[in-house]
């Protein structure tokens, strides 16, 4: 019997973080409790939640106590112990599924189960010990990418390859165990997130043409100005990984166009995406409502945008500049997650800028659009 929440219901979200947050405020708004876990008593969740636990993820009395205040839990956080999600799955349904958590946090594991699916990745190799090292070129040939396993994130974690001398560079270096990946020659970065319902129905948002900045995102732009026969092709794709790992939840799924044109999946989260923010101010429900309506076992329905939008990360330092310019610019709308410290490469809040549908500028259009809140305007 699918577990359908009624307003007043309680929602655990293990982590903290802004995507926390901004689930707990859609949540709110359809009349449910979110209660936090997070590791610490400071995070950007807990000013919106109603309620905490707080405790380390591997903590099982602070696990316990936490299932005993919910109806229903779900992650904003992927590095979660398995362990910890299978005590919580004993006590009370967990959307999306500890299977698929368990894929995603494991970089071989998820490329292998995309591979399974049909699809296409980078082309990798799995460099479990020293000794695998010697074998990449043979399978890869330079350039390559190691990246760890688990743990990565916000490109923290890789390391670019491009010759032997590279490679010698940082062999003593380097934990294990790594994924090798051919070097992709992207020509864009797309992403596209997903929401699957308890009943098998399954929608997308538009695809997201995402830029990266040291590796972490830096501008998201919705629609992707991909062909329409291109941007199905990629929800196709997402659909299939929903359906392939019985989500019930949302998650997104990041791609490469690369220069022959033909899409290659990077990465899967199940869980709201840095990627997915535009959602916010451009569509109906957004990502964060929809994370909430799977969770809750209501029916998903078409996630309509209503108009094009552009998605700045504020990244620390120099936030507060670009905030203040946002503030003051007409069409842009501001949101912060209430982190004290802006230390560098930290992401601090973003900005949605709105246009008409069909009128997403194009590069020289963008900066003009963006001009006063983007970077290079910043001191
Ligand atoms: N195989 C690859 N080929 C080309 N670029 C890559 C490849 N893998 C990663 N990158 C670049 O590095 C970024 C971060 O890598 P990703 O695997 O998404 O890790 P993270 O978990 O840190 O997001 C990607 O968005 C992309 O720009
Ligand atoms: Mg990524």
């Amino acid at each position: 019997m699918p577990h359908i929440l009624k307003p007043g219901g309680r929602i655990g979200i293990i982590g903290g973080g802004q995507l926390g947050r901004m689930s707990a405020m859609a949540a709110a708004e359809m009349g449910f409790h979110c209660h936090i876990f997070s590791p610490r008593d400071d995070e950007p969740a807990l000013d919106v939640a109603p309620s905490a636990t707080i405790g380390a993820y591997d903590d099982e009395s602070a696990l316990r106590r936490f299932a005993e205040n919910v109806d229903v839990v779900t992650f904003e956080f992927e590095n979660i112990p398995a362990e910890s999600i299978a005590l919580l799955e004993s006590l009370k349904p967990v959307h999306p599924s500890r299977k698929i958590l368990e894929i995603s946090q494991d970089r071989i594991v998820e490329k292998s189960r995309l591979n399974a699916f049909g699809l296409k990745t980078a082309p990798w190799v799995a460099v479990t010990d020293p000794d695998a090292l010697a074998s990449i070129e043979a399978a890869l040939g330079f350039p390559f990418i190691l990246k760890q396993t688990r743990f990565g994130y916000d490109g923290k974690g890789q390391w670019r390859v491009n010759s032997p001398q590279d490679l010698e560079a940082i062999q003593d270096t380097l934990p294990y165990p790594l994924i090798a990946e051919g070097l992709v020659d992207f020509d864009r970065e797309l992403s596209v997130i997903v929401a699957r319902d308890l009943y098998g129905d399954a929608f997308c948002f538009d695809v997201t043409e995402n830029r990266h900045q040291h590796g972490i995102l830096d501008i998201s732009l919705a629609p992707a100005r991909i062909s329409p026969e291109l941007a199905a092709s990629a929800q196709d794709i997402a659909c299939r990984i929903a359906h392939g790992l019985e989500l019930v939840g949302i998650l997104a799924v990041e791609l490469f166009l690369d220069a022959k044109g033909e899409l290659r999946v990077n990465e899967i989260a199940p869980r709201p995406h840095n990627s997915g923010h535009w959602t916010q101010d451009a569509c109906l429900i957004s990502q964060f409502e929809a994370h909430i309506r799977m969770v809750a076992g209501l029916r998903a329905q078409p996630l309509t945008r209503h108009s094009d939008a552009v998605m700045k990360n504020l990244v620390g330092p120099g936030t507060y500049v670009a905030a203040s310019k946002a503030l003051e610019t007409p069409g842009t709308r501001l949101h912060l997650y209430g982190k004290a410290e802006a230390r560098p490469g930290r992401k601090m809040g973003h900005i949605n800028a709105l246009f008409p549908k069909g009128a997403l500028p194009g590069d020289l259009g963008l900066a003009a659009a963006l001009g006063p809140i983007l970077n290079d305007g910043l001191e």
